[in-house]
């Protein structure tokens, strides 16, 4: 296979490099991840406005989002096992967000914990509501602690989506026959993955929650954890309990419909993730780039949005700002390139990204990402 170029070449890249479980992971969504499909299809058939004459000799990408300067309005989303795609690979992600300088998000499900993460840059934090309090007031403040600058709020999954490659897969599910058997398959078919994380990436525990699972003795056993410790139970009123134990910016993530949206106004969040978490929640919801029209309008001018889902491209970026986002966060485009090639691969996907924007603004005539707006969509 040549050279990957692009975020599609990555994913045919991680598909081979990767063992078939945690490919399909990161790849696949729920049901029949029809969400999935239209995530990508509806940036697709958005048309941009073609604009000529207007000196595109310079271009600015650089934005801001709380405080906090941004080289491009990219953030690397938070991603669930990233440490099983490269070894270490949060911290590998991390090094390469830092260096593009733009944001990386750390998942509450990773392998790597907030302080390993924090040694490269304090990551934005993302958050599961959990039912044991005490637990999430000691992982608040362990965030707090590593000087992580921005909490993200996840709300779309208070259950988990069904997500049929995983169950096929033995990800989760009821056990199946030969499971040690199919695993270790998977993994020597897979040598420089096997190589790589397997033998040199250890441990593989789910580091930020490691110390409330002590006798968990492999993934599924996390797994097993997260799924009977999520709280189904969480409302609105739930986002000032988080407020009283975290004093930076909360971004709630997870809002697709413009109700939620005035609702999460009301509930005074600082910025919202217009997100249907990568379709891996409620397939058949709308995509995110077609609901932000109707978001940005019923949240007006002053809220931070920014947008996930879909996103592969610079050229999506910007139709998702002239759409009403502030920035965008990728999720499996980065982990693609991550399972293909580290950090290597991640930078490489984030410079093809900001090419792929200053092409694309450069030929709608815009000279300032910061100012992407509707005009700069067809129709
Ligand atoms: C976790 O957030 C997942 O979508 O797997």
């Amino acid at each position: 296979m040549s050279r990957p170029v692009n975020v599609a070449d990555y994913r045919e890249a991680a598909r081979r490099r990767l063992p078939k479980i945690l490919f399909d992971y990161v790849d696949g969504a729920a049901y029949a991840e029809q969400t999935l499909a239209a995530n990508t299809a509806d940036f697709q058939a958005l048309r941009l406005r073609q604009r000529i004459l207007k000196d595109v000799s310079k271009i600015s990408l650089k934005t801001e989002l709380f405080g906090q300067s941004l080289n491009m309005p990219l953030l690397l989303g938070p991603i669930g096992m990233a440490g099983m795609y490269a070894r270490r690979g949060e911290t590998q992600a991390a090094r390469a967000a830092k260096a593009a300088g733009i944001p990386f998000c750390l998942s509450s499900l990773t392998i790597c914990d907030v302080d390993e993460v924090a040694k490269v840059a304090p990551p934005w934090f993302q958050l599961y509501m959990l039912k044991d309090r005490g637990f999430m007031v000691e992982y608040l403040a362990r965030a707090t602690a590593a000087k992580c600058p921005v909490l993200l709020f996840t709300v779309d999954l208070p259950v988990p989506g069904t997500r049929y490659r995983d169950m096929r897969s033995g990800l989760s599910g009821p056990p199946q026959a030969f499971a040690g058997l199919k695993r270790v398959w998977d993994g020597i078919t897979h040598p420089d993955w096997l190589w790589d994380v397997q033998i040199n990436g250890t441990p593989h525990t789910f580091g930020n929650i490691a110390a409330a699972v002590p006798e968990a003795k492999g993934l599924g056993d996390f797994w097993g954890w997260i799924g009977r410790n999520f709280d189904a139970s969480i409302t609105w009123d739930d986002i000032a309990w988080v407020r009283q134990h975290w004093a930076g910016p909360i971004v709630i993530k997870g809002i697709l419909d413009p109700d939620d949206a005035r609702e999460a106004v009301r509930a005074g969040v600082d910025g919202i993730v217009v997100s249907n978490h990568g379709g891996r929640q409620l397939d058949g919801a709308p995509s995110t780039i077609s609901v932000m029209p109707a978001i940005k309008d019923a949240v007006g001018d002053d809220m931070t949005l920014l947008l996930d889902g879909g996103v592969r491209s610079g050229l999506d970026v910007i139709k998702a700002l002239a759409s009403g986002a502030d920035a965008c966060l990728i999720g499996r485009a980065w982990a693609w390139a991550l399972g293909a090639r580290g950090e290597a691969g991640v930078s490489h996907v984030i410079s093809v990204m900001r090419s792929e924007m200053l092409v694309a603004l450069a030929l709608t005539g815009c000279t300032d990402v910061k100012a992407a707006g509707r005009e700069l969509l067809a129709d």
